[in-house]
């Protein structure tokens, strides 16, 4: 199994880190950071930007959506709002992604990751043909990881914190592939109460119980239906403006690709 450090050759496929997330949550800096850790371990990723509407990117992306399709002229051509440009450039991008695949299949006895950045609204991609023609274009051909990456510090509410994990499970059902739950910029907050929640049913309740909005009581009974989704989770803590949790993020993504290959 691929596994950070190994040196810059490599012959097990590349592991394909599809990185999805709420605006705002991370995702961009997470993949930034993650390309410095691994060039900082000589083993250089292959990146790919999926963002059309993103301004400037903090990585040198190997494919960046942005060169092939010009998301403002997408807009005027088509007569599109924002975010009708955003789904419009990936569906167009879409079409091409055989090609997409040809460089990433070249590449793929140099980088041991393809480190994939995501559209800033999430439902662009999850919810689009283009992203599921994406997401199982790449996965029917490497091994596939998908990171969802939560906003630790704005999740702090047990309500918001919950309709965070429906999001993540809402994002697994669609994919159906390895998943991993990154909770990032614990620089402002650790993400232990996160996971005490998840592991202790008792302790969520006891969080509810100040919460006296109607939501709280159906909020209450659907942590229970969440139990089976966070006890087969995979949970890191990152701070991708920090650069922590690296290297156990790491490690998680090689058990979850290791456990998918073994159970499908
Ligand atoms: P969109 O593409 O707009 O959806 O955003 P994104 O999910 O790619 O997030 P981005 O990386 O642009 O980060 C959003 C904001 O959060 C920026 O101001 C980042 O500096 C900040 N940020 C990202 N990661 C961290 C972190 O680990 N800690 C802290 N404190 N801030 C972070």
């Amino acid at each position: 199994q691929a596994a950070a450090g190994a040196g810059s050759e490599s012959c097990a496929p590349p592991v394909c880190v599809l990185v999805l997330g709420m605006a705002g949550s991370g995702k961009t800096t997470l993949v930034q950071r993650l390309t410095a850790h691994l060039h900082s371990q000589n083993s250089p990723p292959y990146v790919v930007n999926l963002d059309p509407a993103v301004r400037e990117l903090p990585f040198a992306a190997n494919i960046d959506i942005r060169d092939t399709v010009k998301y403002k002229e997408v807009m005027k051509q088509y007569g599109l709002g924002p975010n009708g440009g955003i789904v419009t450039s990936l569906n167009l991008f879409a079409t091409r992604f055989d090609q997409v695949m040809k460089f990433i299949e070249k590449r793929q006895n140099t980088s041991q990751y393809v480190l994939i950045d995501t559209p800033g609204q999430i439902e662009v991609f999850t919810w689009s043909a283009s992203g599921t023609i994406i997401t199982e274009a790449l996965a029917s051909t490497f091994p596939s990881v998908v990171v969802y990456v939560m906003d630790t510090s704005r999740s702090t509410n047990p309500i918001t914190f919950m309709s965070n994990m429906l999001y993540a499970c809402s994002i697994l059902y669609k994919t159906k592939l390895p998943f991993i739950l990154a909770m990032n910029k614990t620089d402002i907050i650790d993400h232990s109460f996160a996971v005490e929640w998840m592991q202790d049913f008792e302790i969520f309740q006891d969080a509810l119980n100040q919460e006296t909005t109607y939501v709280s009581n159906l909020t209450r009974s659907m942590s229970l239906v969440l139990d089976e989704f966070y006890s087969s989770l995979k949970v890191v803590g990152v701070s991708a403006v920090l650069g922590t949790g690296l290297d156990e993020f790491f490690v998680k993504v090689s058990e979850a690709i290791d456990e998918y290959e073994r159970e499908y």
